[in-house]
């Protein structure tokens, strides 16, 4: 790569890797590419058929074969004119309606006109939920904090660590407190623990609803269906924070924000749908992603958020690629023979820098990185924007150029053992995506961006993005284990390994149990 910027053709680089869509500007010239890696690569993206499954998702058909379910959260952020169908049926009359009540019930909570139990004012909002009920709008709460001063004040609790919610509980007061249980299941272990113990707490004072699909569920919990935000089992947990999963963030930034931000997620599917695919952001991001892990074998790839705001991005992405494409079984069932989603990983810059960056630079592995930054920050302290911006410029720069042993040496530096631990090599690909401001409409398509360049990926890999078999063996054996923590009969009729049977017994012994 030092080589092709030295060229006098290295700004024509630039302007040939490089895009914009949806008020994002995408700079890829920093990798191990020349015109005909990509021409290659698309030609491979096309081979594979991510046209023809794209459009399959967009026809609303069951791609999710192994649960038998269409894969549509593109139409919950679809326009007025949109005809999306499941099974033959329009469904964005019933995604209206609920987005009507979410503005309605958002702006009575917001405006102090819908009270709690005791007709106080909602102050705080808990939402209980894990996973996808957790990581999207937890993350977009936190990325659109700076909008959210008019809001009642969010709170995200998903663990079944009772530390998270007890410490929660006790800043709050139950008559002010709206409590969202958020599941698309209403069965998952840790959400139901919390809102059981949380249902303990406001008893009598305090108002609980429900997001989920499983209206019986949420009725069986106590909860009245009239209380429910209902969304469908066409959307995945990973994908539904543009469902009624975002009731928290309607609340924490406001209905109109709420929906700047489907509609910056529609400006993408729209890029996605049309765009021609060495054009394509999503499907130009997806294919370095698999030239990286199936041509060089890298294991990891890092997402770097210049950007405070962004803290929670990696962790909602890290959801997004490896419970989509952490899997080794095709569509047709025969094992993958490739490499699948690498480890995902990363934290906000400037921090990371501090931290691991160092293996980055110098490792002995490769770790492809992606810089996102806003260019405005959202909060304005003087001074500090320059910094933050100098440093992910900076730092994608050495990792592509590196720091060679003539140039130390022209510095004067004689000690070749020093020289050697001081070359970067350099050569280390990174991507860097920019954009003007961290507002709802961006954030939706960057989110957009990156559920689409995990669907390419994919769909090259030939397996199914949309299931997640993999996270019930856990939980399946989980269940008993909680009964011979607790109890010593069963705790005598268990039957494990050595090593997991003496792991309870060393846990009996502290918890001191029956
Ligand atoms: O971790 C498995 C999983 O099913 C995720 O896919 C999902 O987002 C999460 O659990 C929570 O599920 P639910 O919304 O049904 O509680």
């Amino acid at each position: 790569m030092r080589e092709w910027f030295a060229a006098g053709s290295a700004k024509q680089r630039v302007e040939q890797f490089s895009l914009e869509a949806a008020g994002l500007y995408l700079d890829y010239s920093k990798n191990r590419i020349t015109p005909q890696t990509m021409a290659l690569l698309m030609q491979l993206a096309d081979e594979a058929g991510v046209p023809k499954r794209r459009d399959a998702m967009f026809a609303g058909d069951h791609i999710n074969a192994t649960e038998d379910r269409a894969v549509l959260h593109i139409a919950l952020r679809a326009g007025a004119g949109a005809t999306f169908k499941v099974d033959g049926k329009p469904v964005m009359p019933a995604i209206h309606a609920v987005l009507d009540r979410m503005r309605v019930f958002s702006e009575r909570v917001r405006s102090g006109d819908w009270t709690g139990f005791t007709g106080k004012r909602i102050t705080d909002v808990i939402n209980i939920g894990i996973g996808g009920s957790d990581l999207g709008p937890r993350m977009v709460c936190r990325a659109l904090s700076h909008l959210a001063s008019n809001g009642p004040r969010m709170h995200f609790v998903s663990n079944v660590d009772g530390t998270e919610l007890a410490e929660c509980l006790d800043r709050l007061d139950p008559e002010q407190t709206l409590v969202i249980v958020c599941s698309k299941t209403f069965t998952t272990l840790e959400t139901m623990a919390n809102a059981c113990s949380a249902r303990q707490w406001f008893l009598d004072k305090g108002v609980a609803l429900a997001v989920s699909t499983n209206v019986e569920a949420v009725r069986a919990f106590g909860i009245d269906p009239a209380h429910m935000f209902e969304f469908w089992d066409w959307i995945g947990g990973r994908f539904s924070l543009w469902s009624s999963v975002g009731l928290s963030i309607a609340l924490a930034v406001g209905f109109d924000a709420f929906e700047d931000l489907l509609i910056g997620g529609r400006a993408m599917d729209e890029h996605f749908r049309s765009a021609p695919l060495a054009q394509n952001m999503p499907v130009v991001l997806g294919m370095l992603g698999i030239w990286y892990r199936n041509f060089f074998g890298m294991p990891t790839s890092c997402m770097a958020p210049y950007s405070t705001s962004l803290e929670l991005f990696p962790a909602f992405l890290q959801q997004l690629e490896m419970e989509s494409n952490g899997k080794s079984v095709q569509l047709d069932g025969r094992h993958v023979r490739a490499h699948t989603a690498p480890v995902v990983w990363g934290s906000a810059g400037t921090n990371g820098q501090h931290a691991y960056f160092q293996l980055i630079h110098q490792g002995s592995q490769i770790v492809p990185v992606d810089f996102v930054a806003p260019l405005r920050p959202p909060r304005l302290l003087p001074g500090h924007h320059a910094k933050l911006l100098a440093n992910c410029f900076a730092q994608a720069e050495a990792l592509m150029l590196g720091r060679t042993a003539e140039a130390l040496r022209a510095t004067g530096l004689a000690d070749e053992i020093r020289i050697a631990h001081m070359v970067f090599e350099g050569n280390r690909p990174s991507n860097t995506l920019l954009m003007e401001d961290i507002t709802p409409h961006t954030l939706g398509a960057l989110i957009a961006l990156y559920e689409h360049r995990t669907f390419v990926q994919g769909v090259v890999w030939n397996i199914n993005s949309f299931d997640q078999w993999g996270v019930e063996l856990g939980k399946i054996l989980a269940k008993p284990i909680e009964g011979e923590l607790t109890d010593a009969a069963k705790a005598a009729a268990g039957r494990h390994d050595a090593s997991t049977g003496s792991l309870i017994a060393r846990a009996r012994a502290v918890l001191g149990s029956a």
